[in-house]
């Protein structure tokens, strides 16, 4: 109960300012199963704007340390503002996760004692349509989450040859459309290169039949979905990541992963089975936990969310 009222006036706190909030999801789930304790090195390589972290960096206390890792420095700068009273305890780290192996290293940590992904973007990336994360409204075609890195969301739909297009959108979107969303992307290009969020999903639209307009997610949800996975590589960074998380856990040590899409949950689910199976890993909940009804009512972006976590043995 007091845990619950920590936990409910920090989810007030870090939502004040709509620009620089972010609703942690599953909060109570995950620090439940996480169990930070006094002293603890704690690793969160999804920093976002902070709010898991906040909560985090309360119950390990001032002995207590956090590696925040965010390979989007924009986010970065928010969570670092947002957690300023624990400056002295925190890194802040530009990084994409699946370098949590090298980060370490440069600290001279060998083992930490609890490690974060909460996986996704963050809800002012999705809400910042310079951003070109959503469909809903109009922005250049980016999709980095890290501003840093080459390759867009505009390269690729200008660049990849329909057969290259139609698998993203099938593998990483689960598109039922994926062929003809290819043939149209490839069609329109021809004319003018694609540059915007709106021209990509008015594309998606028209290639639809009409009967698949009428779902109840927004016909551009997948292809949006997928195209943000290829340019951000998120599937073959997760595995890479768990394997290193693996090796930083202490024994006694855990990790709670929050997916948001099934693809992600399968790569979470199947690193977990295998590891369970070959006793490096002890399942702390057997099936992934979802989000109570009252979070889901109160935060939609929760709906979809899957918790998994395990202990090192
Ligand atoms: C769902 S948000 C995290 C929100 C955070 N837990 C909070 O409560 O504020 C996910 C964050 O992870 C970052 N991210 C996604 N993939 C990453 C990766 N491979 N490496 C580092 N950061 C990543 C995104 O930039 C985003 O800021």
């Amino acid at each position: 109960m007091l845990m619950e009222r920590l936990i409910m006036g920090d989810v007030q706190e870090t939502t004040g300012n709509e620009e620089t909030s972010h609703i942690p999801v599953m909060l109570n789930e995950v620090i439940k199963y996480l169990d930070p304790k006094p002293g603890n090195i704690v690793v969160d390589g999804t920093l976002g704007l902070g709010g898991h972290a906040e909560v985090i960096l309360k119950l390990i206390g001032s002995k207590g340390r956090l590696i925040g890792i965010d390979r989007d420095a924009q986010a970065l700068a928010m969570a670092s503002k947002n957690l300023s009273a624990y400056q002295d305890q925190c890194d802040f780290i530009h990084e994409n996760y699946s370098n949590i192996d090298k980060v370490l290293a440069k600290l001279n940590i060998r083992h930490v004692d609890r490690v974060l992904l909460d996986l996704g973007l963050s809800s002012f990336q999705l809400n910042d349509p310079q951003r070109g994360f959503s469909f809903r409204a109009e922005g250049p075609l980016d999709m980095r989450m890290d501003q840093d890195s080459y390759i867009s969301a505009f390269d690729l739909v200008n660049s990849l040859s329909e057969r290259e297009i139609s698998t993203i959108l099938k593998d990483f979107g689960q598109e039922r459309w994926h062929h003809r969303i290819a043939r149209y992307v490839v069609q329109s290009r021809l004319k003018k290169p694609i540059e915007t969020t709106k021209e990509l999903s008015d594309i998606v639209l028209r290639a639809m039949p009409r009967q698949s307009r009428r779902e109840k997610i927004h016909p551009a949800t997948r292809a949006f979905q997928a195209f943000r996975i290829a340019v951000n590589r998120e599937l073959e960074g997760l595995e890479e990541a768990l394997e290193k998380c693996l090796d930083a856990l202490k024994v006694g040590g855990r990790i709670a992963v929050v997916a948001f899409h099934s693809l992600e949950d399968r790569v979470v689910k199947q690193k977990f089975r295998k590891w369970s199976q070959s006793g490096e890993l002890d399942l702390i909940v057997k099936k992934p936990l979802r989000p109570s009804e009252g979070e889901a009512r109160f935060n939609p972006r929760a709906r979809s969310a899957r918790l998994r976590i395990a202990e090192r043995i």
